[in-house]
């Protein structure tokens, strides 16, 4: 195994201690942007007169045909090396000849790691960022589909008051778009910087960058600047914290959308058919079509969480600056990124095809308690104080439970017993879905897109 050093080891590594330290098998994943930082790297240590222009020149082909076999997918990482920065630079080593053991100059992996890792996440928020934006367009579109349907509102999962299936559905909306901000504002955190070296900066002047290689790294959306403190560089790892917060919150905003479509799923509610190409089937009972996809997506939520902690607890008692315990800091970051796009994608498919249920949902809003607060109302508007109303209307829904008479059959008489502002045709007017919804004025319309 090429190592990137080892002069002053008197023995060889112990097998054991190789397998146990490296990083290989997962931080292959940022092998384009070692690559990319390396080719800035390179343009630094020329215009620094430590690389002469043929040396340059060979260690960029070198360098770009790497990152061709990566765009290409002929890249195959090699699980015998300890980690991707030494990999990349065996790789160089067997294409540029002894030139290549200049590329390390002023440089650690410590920056290195860094570099790459804000790198991978700036790639991965924009793609979440998307996916994100498709599958709140997916619900909009399932709203907007079911236009002025109403369906039962629920407090303490009992039902409360008639709500507009499009105000369901601008909830989520609501809480994705916080999302989407959560995310820009982590990317804008993310400060690309190189020249920390292991802890405490080079010799290199790194304001002197070439202006070639500045644009080259720029029109891939990559700023790089020069580390304002080496030390915070090279142990930060706030931006990881900062996306797996967004993530798991994300991925708390799926689960709770997705227990609600389990529950609306069931025969006890009944008001979605989802497609059967989005629900698996049970071994022993035929009759079963299970809700799956929802039901893993609630429970990833869990790893989200898992992630978000484990760094957390990975880094709290680290003295400054870098520490190998930050190399536990990947799988979490991978995992969730992968978790959250996962989730997005086969959701956005999955609501394209839920449909409704409008007569059962419909029956379930002949439940006349949903419209307590509407009876409560009308006496308000009438002058009646709102504690009295409530009363009034509680003993008319206690009446109405005990004999099991619906409140629309009642008599003038029976319903002027409770008050003379309760009437035959008021009580019929009032209890209806659209007219329940239609009388909610203090929240704004929002027209989204
Ligand atoms: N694999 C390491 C990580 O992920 C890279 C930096 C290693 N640096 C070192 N001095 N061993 O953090």
């Amino acid at each position: 195994m090429t190592k990137l050093w080892g002069g002053r080891f008197s023995k060889p590594t112990d097998k054991l201690v190789e397998e146990f330290t490296k990083s290989i098998h997962f931080d292959y994943k940022l092998a384009e942007y070692d690559v990319l930082g390396s080719i800035h790297h390179i343009h630094v240590l020329k215009r620094q007169g430590l690389l002469n222009n043929a040396e340059h020149k060979k260690l960029k082909n070198g360098l770009m045909s790497i990152l061709v076999s990566i765009a290409d997918e002929s890249f195959k990482p090699n699980d015998s090396f300890e980690d991707i920065h030494s990999y990349i630079q065996y790789l160089l080593e067997k294409k540029t000849g002894k030139v290549a053991l200049k590329l390390h100059t002023c440089r650690s992996r410590n920056d290195q790691i860094v570099f790459d890792t804000k790198y991978y996440c700036l790639r991965n928020i924009n793609k979440t960022k998307k996916l994100l934006e498709s599958f709140n367009v997916s619900l909009f579109d399932l709203a907007i589909q079911n236009g002025e349907m109403q369906i039962p509102g629920y407090t303490h999962l009992q039902r409360a008051m008639p709500i507009k299936l499009f105000n369901y559905f601008n909830a989520y909306i609501e809480m994705l778009t916080r999302d989407i901000k959560r995310l820009k504002n982590a990317f804008s955190n993310i400060k690309l910087t190189l020249g920390a070296g292991a802890l405490a900066g080079t010799f290199i002047q790194s304001s002197k960058y070439n202006q070639k290689a500045k644009e080259y790294l720029e029109e891939r959306g990559l700023f790089i600047r020069p580390s304002s403190n080496a030390l915070d560089t090279v142990s930060d790892r706030d931006f990881v914290i900062e996306i797996l917060s967004a993530l798991a919150i994300t991925g708390m905003h799926l689960s709770r959308l997705s227990e609600d479509m389990i529950l609306w799923a069931s025969k006890e509610f009944d008001f979605i058919d989802i497609d059967d190409a989005f629900c698996t089937g049970s071994s022993l009972m035929p009759q079963k079509k299970n809700p799956d996809v929802l039901e893993l997506v609630r429970g990833y939520s869990g790893r989200l969480y898992g992630n978000l902690v484990n760094v957390l607890v990975m880094m709290k008692g680290l003295p400054l600056s870098y520490n190998r315990d930050m190399q536990l800091d990947k799988e979490p970051l991978f995992d969730s990124f992968k978790i959250v796009q996962d989730e997005l994608e086969v959701l956005t498919k999955l609501f394209k095809n839920v449909k409704f249920k409008k007569e059962n949902i419909a029956k379930q809003l002949g439940d006349e308690t949903l419209y307590a607060t509407d009876l409560a109302d009308h006496l308000v508007k009438n002058k009646v104080a709102f504690k009295d109303a409530h009363t009034i209307i509680g003993k008319l829904i206690r009446h109405k439970l005990t004999s099991k008479k619906d409140i629309v059959n009642m008599g003038a008489d029976e319903l002027k017993s409770f008050h003379p502002l309760l009437t035959p045709a008021i009580v019929k007017k009032i209890i209806n879905p659209e007219y329940s919804v239609k009388s909610k004025k203090s929240v704004k319309k929002r027209v989204l897109r």
